[in-house]
């Protein structure tokens, strides 16, 4: 059996699921908008959209004037969408020509938007975060003001950013921010009520339902990872993404000898080593050499030596019937037999977050869009690679 060098497989029934299982959490009344910018957390941006459309979410939610740009030419029509980033000119109008809802803070960006030909704005308070927006509450409501005064501009939302939803155990910063934010919607909202208010991201709207308003901005979580770094299972949420790789090469391993850049695996006995053609050029970080693990044939076995560009090598053990691994499957992220590796697991490896795991895989990753298996699309890799056939109808077994 032979795989794609680099495959991401990508269940968009499980992304569905997991916007339908976020919507059950939330207040009545309340929206889910779906994060998709970064092409969707490294999942593909208008297919996750869509998905997540499907499962509930109502709103789409983005960085970048480009991103919103994407979603509509994928046909994506007539959903909501919010570019969330901060704008030039240029970018404001490219998102307005695309009819996506931009974020105002100053006066200057009102006009903005109103020299740009008019659009809808969401009015942004810094309640904490220190990034976008502006820290003056007063400052806010004067903006929102000047946007429903000025010809062309409909105010259309109220919004901030948590900067410790994640963290349980913050010393009240969230509190604050929630209380910051909620006295300065609240007056608004009574006196325009058709104002969206939102503020939460995944990990806030999971932690208090105060925190949900009119609606809910999640990232995160819709692609089934877990907005506080431990197991996605603990929320019920299903992770979208596995990524897989193969067995190209077996060969023997004498102790004594190495495996890779800076001999950095040296055999402490005889064994047999495994070679994955995947590498940090496709987003397979450095910092997992000597400090891994992948699945194949139903097994756990150890990252050993350098992760280099396009390589990574594997202790497959010492009986010769790690020859019979070659050309099987390799998991780096999902399920095999009883086994599980998680985007998280990975994370806490590398002293980083779920997030950066699945947003730094490379277009020389092969996509493959499935429902529970059933092949949707397959999406070559880019890059001269792929010329060769890189997607094969090969779908990592769901078997966990
Ligand atoms: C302004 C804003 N809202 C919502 C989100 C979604 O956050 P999460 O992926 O933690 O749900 C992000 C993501 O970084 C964001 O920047």
């Amino acid at each position: 059996m032979s795989a794609p060098r680099a495959q991401a497989s990508i269940n968009l029934a499980a992304l569905e699921r997991n916007c339908s299982r976020l919507r059950s959490e939330l207040r009545a009344g309340a929206e889910l908008c779906a994060v998709v910018k970064a092409d969707g957390y490294g999942h593909g941006a208008a297919h996750s959209a869509s998905a997540a459309l499907a499962g509930g979410a109502s709103w789409l939610a983005v960085a970048s004037a480009p991103e919103a740009r994407e979603l509509r030419e994928a046909g994506l029509r007539d959903a909501h969408i919010l570019v969330m980033g901060a704008l030039s000119l240029a970018e404001v109008r490219e998102a307005l020509a695309v009819d996506a809802d931009v974020v105002v803070w100053s006066e200057r960006y009102v006009r903005a938007v109103a020299e740009a030909g008019g659009g809808r704005v969401h009015v942004k308070l810094d309640s904490g975060m220190g990034r976008l927006g502006t820290r003056d509450a007063g400052e806010a409501s004067r903006v929102l003001a000047a946007a429903r005064a000025t010809r062309g501009v409909q105010p259309v939302g109220l919004m901030s950013h948590f900067a410790t939803a994640d963290d349980l155990q913050d010393d009240g910063f969230f509190a604050r921010q929630l209380d910051t934010f909620a006295r300065w919607a609240r007056e608004l909202k009574v006196e325009q009520p058709e104002l969206i208010v939102h503020a939460a991201n995944s990990a806030a709207m999971l932690r208090d339902a105060d925190a949900q308003f009119d609606m809910v901005r999640c990232g995160i979580a819709i692609y089934g990872m877990d907005p506080f770094g431990v197991d996605p299972a603990e929320r019920a949420l299903e992770p979208v993404l596995e990524l897989s790789s193969y067995v190209a090469e077996v060969k023997a391993c004498r102790a004594g000898e190495s495996a890779g850049y800076g001999r950095r695996f040296i055999a402490q006995r005889d064994t047999y080593l495994g070679v994955l053609p995947m590498g940090y050029g496709d987003g397979l970080r450095r910092g997992l050499s000597n400090n891994g693990d992948v699945l194949i044939g139903g097994r756990r076995y150890s990252l050993v030596g350098t992760v280099s560009m396009d390589n990574v090598t594997v202790d497959l053990g010492a009986a010769a019937s790690a020859e019979r691994l070659r050309g099987e499957p390799a998991i780096l992220i999902g399920f095999q037999g009883n086994e599980r590796i998680t985007a998280e697991d990975l994370a806490r490896r590398l002293d980083t977050i779920n997030y950066e795991i699945t947003c730094l895989l490379t277009p020389r990753v092969a996509r493959v869009y499935h429902r529970d298996g059933v092949v949707a699309l397959e999406q070559a890799a880019t890059g001269p690679s792929a010329a060769e056939p890189q997607v094969a109808a090969w779908i990592p077994a769901r078997d966990g």
